[in-house]
């Protein structure tokens, strides 16, 4: 309800505004792909984020000490692998305020968000054309979902290690979906 309220509202501003729309655009599938890795983990670290940090959880109660009793170990729920899945379930909602659009200035595919997090109209509007492609195939949501059906236990892993920069690791070193700036400066 809130997302169609968003887009009437953007769509309303384009008019307003005279937001350019691009023609003919053909979208790279694997470009694109990228870009949704990028935006996924970004998404989940934003949610992991909201746990509150206080809130700890027990895991692996199960196992007998020496003297008979139950071992309990607490972690922060943000570090729970209960936690970590239910988050994944639902992160490709978050796609939804995303937009495919092309930056004038290069002509580079990137996503937009409609919204920042604090709810202002993204200032970069008046800075890319949107592309408008009905294919199931490029939508935001439907890769999001590949991403996470076949990465989900690999991501899981690194937030459950504390790994650093897990968009660099899963899209660019993991799952190769994206190049590394550096070798594509090199080429
Ligand atoms: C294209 O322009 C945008 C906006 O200035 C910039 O963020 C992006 O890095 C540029 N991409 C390339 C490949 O130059
Ligand atoms: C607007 O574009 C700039 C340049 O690419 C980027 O650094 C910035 O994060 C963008 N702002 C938002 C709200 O997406
Ligand atoms: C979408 O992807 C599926 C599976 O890769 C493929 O079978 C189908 O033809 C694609 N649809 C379009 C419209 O490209």
């Amino acid at each position: 309800m809130l997302v169609l309220y968003l887009l009437l509202v953007s769509f309303q501003y384009f008019r307003v505004n005279g937001q350019s729309f691009a023609s003919n655009t053909k979208i790279n599938p694997k470009e694109l792909k990228c870009l949704v890795c990028e935006k996924t983990v970004l998404e989940i670290d934003r949610a992991i984020s909201k746990i509150s940090p206080d809130k700890m959880v027990e895991v692996g109660g199960f196992r007998l000490d020496g003297e008979g009793n139950y071992q309990h170990k607490t972690v922060p729920q943000s570090r729970s692998e209960l936690a970590l899945s239910e988050v994944m379930e639902t992160i490709c909602d978050k796609m939804d305020n995303y937009i495919r659009a092309i930056w004038k200035e290069n002509g580079t595919l990137t996503l937009l968000s409609m919204t920042s997090e604090d709810g202002l109209m993204n200032p970069n509007w008046s800075d890319v054309d949107i592309i408008q492609d009905d294919d199931l195939n490029k939508s935001l949501k439907y890769n999001c979902e590949g991403i996470i059906e076949e990465y989900e236990e690999k991501l899981i892993e690194y937030y459950l290690d504390g790994t650093d920069n897990i968009a660099e690791q899963l899209c660019i070193e993991y799952t190769k979906l994206c190049h590394s700036k550096k070798s594509k400066d090199e080429l």
